[in-house]
């Protein structure tokens, strides 16, 4: 039994989740600029909280909160930084990201970077999938390293698929992913159960990780499988696994369900570095928020010190004392600190702290570092050195020493696409969605019965518009039958505002459309299939026909 039976069981990353229209947007409006409609999801009902699970029902109903309640930030802020963006991220499908900066500087640079995303192989691929395949495609022909990952141990663990349903559900995927233009030959392609180098990182990265943690991230609790966590650290190892060679800005193209799994992700990879690198002013240890206080009284030191040169630690204190609007507990704590410091020189530095280095590793940095410096029980102050400098040396003396040197990895974030009955898109309602293995006539004929943003009338509408942005069916448009096609899909948009498009006419032509794309994507897909043994990984199982539960 595992710990999320009571949600459907058949979900896959992007499905049973609420989100508006696909909002079109100016393709000059990039940075921060407004786009044409807003994009919130705002009329999802009921719901006025998100929540984030990757194993349940998340409801997003606005994806504002994403950004307050998480920290997600906003795509549109990195969008200018991005060479030859996405169509995705061009039209806000792509809607949030965390860290996407060292990725994009990567790209404009030509350094190495990677992308990784990793499929449940619990069903049909289908358009959602499509999302996350075309984007792991476009950072592979943009000059990253490309993953793609079958995450077949979570299936069994947290979906009770069994090995044969895996294995039949991660050839289609893969069939799908090829035929998309995921290049075999420059990329990797794995399934979890069959990585050993994977399945030793998650071992390594499983000492950082506890059980209350999970129990505070996952909501898991005394009848959660071992099992299932073990495929959460999993997962952990599959986001760092293209950094195992050398660290490396590395993208994770995902819903944002899986930004649980993003934010522990990125702890880890930190709690696993020798070192951490921060300011510091003096002798003593101090948290952020009085480091900002000590940075005030530092660049006040004209202010109050004797001597503005060799300013002292007694004399900061009284300063902030008496000038220092500030938290009361902050500032009360870091006064206490200066006190005692008394006549020690306030002097701003470079701290390296020792988080898991070895003796060796720790003597080594020693060694390392040129100019003046201070050795300390479980820090060493540097003085000639900047901020930058210091994080390469850091990096530098762990990968010298086998560690790791691990980057925070960084993710993107793809609005889920809405069912074309309306509502949610459900793998476990066909209706809803459309499968890349749906015959293209089943594909036409959904696309023909789908709900739009249509109004009552044709008078109604010639003279109000549409809702485009309310329609699933301009959804389809702007996600996948548009393409690159930045004019058609503005145009599309324009014309159902402007009630010059009517929703008959508007349905048959992205019907055909639809028909056409899975045509080919199914032509593509039988060329695959007579190449998959060629490929490097194994779609056989030779496991214990047993189910998880
Ligand atoms: N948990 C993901 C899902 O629900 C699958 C997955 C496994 C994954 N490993 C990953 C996603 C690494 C991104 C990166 O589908
Ligand atoms: Fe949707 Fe097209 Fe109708 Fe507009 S005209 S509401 S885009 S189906």
């Amino acid at each position: 039994m595992t710990t999320d039976d009571s949600h459907h069981d058949d979900a896959s990353p992007d499905e049973d989740r609420r989100q508006s229209g696909g909002a079109w947007r100016e393709p000059d409006a990039r940075s921060g600029g407004n786009p044409v409609l807003p994009d919130g999801g705002t009329e999802a009902e009921g719901a006025d909280e998100a929540t984030l699970d990757p194993w349940g029902s998340s409801t997003i109903a606005d994806y504002r909160k994403l950004f307050e309640q998480f920290g997600i930030e906003e795509f549109d802020e990195v969008l200018s930084e991005v060479p030859n963006p996405h169509y995705l991220m061009r039209r806000g499908v792509i809607f949030g990201h965390r860290d996407y900066r060292p990725v994009a500087e990567a790209m404009r640079n030509d350094d190495p970077f990677a992308a990784l995303s990793g499929f449940m192989p619990t069903g049909d691929p289908h358009i959602g999938h499509k999302l996350v395949f075309d984007e792991i495609i476009w950072h592979q022909q943009q000059g990253g390293d490309a993953y793609a990952l079958i995450a077949d141990l979570e299936a069994h663990s947290a979906r009770g698929l069994s090995w044969d349903e895996i294995d039949e559900h991660a050839t289609n995927y893969l069939l799908s992913l090829l035929a998309l233009g995921f290049d075999p030959d420059e990329g990797t392609l794995y399934r979890q159960s069959d990585n050993r180098a994977v399945q030793d990182l998650a071992f390594e990265l499983g000492a950082e990780a506890n059980f209350s943690e999970l129990q505070a991230i996952y909501d898991f609790d005394g009848e959660t499988d071992v099992s299932h966590m073990q495929s959460v650290v999993t997962q952990m190892a599959d986001i760092l696994y293209p950094q195992l060679d050398e660290p490396k800005p590395t993208v994770i193209p995902v819903g944002p369900d899986q930004d649980p799994h993003m934010r522990l992700a990125r702890d880890l990879a930190a709690r696993m570095r020798f070192f951490g690198v921060t300011e510091a002013f003096a002798s003593f240890e101090a948290d952020s928020v009085e480091r900002t206080l000590l940075r005030q009284a530092y660049d006040a030191r004209e202010e109050y010190a004797e001597d503005a040169d060799r300013p002292r630690c007694g004399e900061a204190a009284d300063w902030l004392r008496d000038h220092q609007p500030a938290p009361a507990d902050a500032r009360q704590s870091v006064v206490a600190k200066l006190d005692e410091a008394g006549k020690e020189p306030l002097r701003p530095r470079i701290r390296f702290l020792d988080r898991n280095a070895t003796d060796v590793a720790f003597e080594a940095l020693i060694e390392a570092i040129d100019g003046e410096k201070r050795v300390y029980d479980e820090h060493i102050d540097t003085f000639d050195l900047d901020h930058a400098e210091a994080e390469e040396l850091a990096r530098q003396v762990e990968l010298d020493n086998g560690g790791y040197g691990f980057q925070p990895p960084s993710s993107i974030y793809h609005r889920f696409m809405t069912g074309l009955t309306g509502g949610k898109m459900s793998s476990s309602i066909p209706a809803s969605h459309i499968s890349l293995l749906d015959d293209p006539e089943d594909g036409y004929d959904k696309v023909k019965s789908a709900t739009t943003g249509g109004r009552s009338t044709a008078e109604e509408q010639r003279e109000k518009g549409g809702k485009a942005d309310e329609c699933p069916v301009y959804e389809l448009y702007a996600y996948l039958l548009s393409g690159d096609d930045d004019e058609f899909a503005k145009e599309v948009y324009d014309e159902c505002v402007g009630g010059e498009r009517l929703c008959g006419g508007c349905k048959e032509q992205a019907a055909e459309l639809m028909e056409q794309f899975l045509e080919d994507h199914q032509e593509k897909r039988a060329e695959w299939e007579d190449k998959l043994d060629e490929l490097d990984i194994d779609l056989d199982s030779d496991r214990a026909p047993t189910s998880a539960d």
